[in-house]
């Protein structure tokens, strides 16, 4: 190992829950905390931004009182602005808004940091880096869509990986190489390494983890060992 990968951050692992089991989300989450996971990952939709519907801060609240890892909540909906305090006060520690349709984004990324909460703008597949240029300077941290939003269990789309070693140079070129870049959709232990070697510094996983068919424990471990075996990029 380099100077560099020593002092570069590990990877962070995110397990979504949209593949969890509900029935049992307490013992998922517990399980994916005795995994080493290292944020939990809740994916918001609302029928209308994306075709599925899901959880709101009612389950944020739940899963809050669940675990004390950080919460990172991916809003897939169409009035994110409307929503910011009850997903605060739920105890979210990231909000995740997505740059399509948000017309007064710089007001949204205000208002989650004014609520006390990282703000971070997420990407579709085909939405190009550049329309970043003007939100970075308000955002934590940019989440790239590798499968279109909508459902867990999708493939990862290959033109992805490289998509990702652009964003991290762009961020890099614009004087904000501390963004993090968080990874959602077809993340396994075969996407893992290209994955880590592109520049991705948070790998979110929800099928991989909850629907393995493998305990929650060893799916996380397995991801984590498929990462450490590759050379993030200096
Ligand atoms: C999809 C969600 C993802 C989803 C990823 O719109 O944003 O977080 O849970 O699922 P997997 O890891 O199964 O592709
Ligand atoms: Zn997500």
């Amino acid at each position: 190992m380099n100077y560099m990968n020593a002092v570069r951050k590990q990877v962070r692992i995110a397990p979504s829950i949209l593949s969890a089991d509900f029935a049992r989300l307490g013992e998922q989450l517990a399980a994916a905390e005795r995994g080493g996971a290292d944020i939990i990952h809740v994916d918001v939709m609302d029928g209308h931004f994306v075709p599925n519907i899901t959880v709101g801060p009612l389950v944020v609240e739940a899963v809050r009182r669940s675990t004390s890892l950080p919460l990172h909540v991916h809003l897939m909906i169409e009035r994110p602005a409307d929503f910011v305090r009850q997903f605060a006060a739920a105890g979210a520690d990231m909000l995740i808004v997505h740059q399509e349709h948000n017309w007064t984004l710089h007001r949204l990324l205000d208002d989650i940091r004014q609520a006390n909460v990282k703000p971070g703008i997420a990407l579709n597949p085909t939405t190009p880096i550049g329309c970043l240029e003007e939100a970075i300077p308000f955002v934590d941290l940019v989440l790239m869509m590798t499968v279109e939003p909508g459902f867990g269990g999708q493939h990862f789309i290959p033109t992805m990986y490289d998509k990702i070693a652009r964003l991290r140079y762009f961020l890099k070129q614009h004087g904000r190489p501390d963004i993090e870049i968080e990874i959602d959709g077809g993340v396994n232990t075969t996407t893992v390494a290209r994955l880590v070697e592109a520049g991705t510094d948070v790998l979110v996983a929800g099928a991989a983890v909850f629907a393995s068919g493998r305990p929650v424990e060893q799916a996380i471990e397995e991801l984590r060992a498929a990462a450490l075996v590759a050379q993030p990029p200096s």
